[in-house]
């Protein structure tokens, strides 16, 4: 079992759409994916409802989730840890115990824009607009990871 996990602040707007939009993506039997945030205030509920309106759009649930804070164990759990943007990397670096842990943690666009360190912008404060955005970019993004982990 291959496992994956899906990181940015909240855990209620990217990540959830990350893990939804990978999970889509890859055979349940072979694939864990999941998803956290660097902060806990949000643990325990679900997905933004601007992050549920736009995955139904394109026929992917989220209601089955529900917020969790990004913890030091899931750096043995995950075979990789894919984060949003810069602050939610270096949040995650910060708890790393060793390089091999480290070297889990990718920007997740870099998958579509190799070493170019473009950030998914966080859509919480952003209109309907911000959230078909992430949508987007996140798509690409689990194209190419799906590609890469399950050719
Ligand atoms: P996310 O968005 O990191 O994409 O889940 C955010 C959601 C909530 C907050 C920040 C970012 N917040 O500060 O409550």
């Amino acid at each position: 079992m291959t496992k994956i996990l899906m990181v940015c602040l909240g855990n209620i707007c990217r990540s959830p759409l990350a893990e939804g939009i990978l999970k889509s993506k890859l055979p349940k039997t072979k694939f864990l994916v999941d998803s956290a945030g660097t902060g806990g205030w949000h643990a325990g509920e679900l997905p933004d409802k601007r992050s549920i309106a736009i995955a139904k759009k394109y026929s992917i649930d989220l209601t089955d989730q529900r917020a969790r804070q990004f913890k030091k164990s899931d750096f043995e759990t995950f075979d990789y840890i894919y984060v949003m943007d810069a602050s939610n990397y270096s949040n995650v670096i910060n708890l790393a115990s060793n390089e091999a842990q480290k070297s889990k943690v990718k920007l997740i666009l870099n998958e579509v824009f190799p070493n170019k360190n473009i950030e998914v912008p966080d859509p919480y404060y952003g209109g309907d607009s911000s959230f078909e955005n992430v949508f987007q970019m996140l798509d690409q993004a689990c194209n190419e990871i799906a590609k890469k982990i399950n050719p």
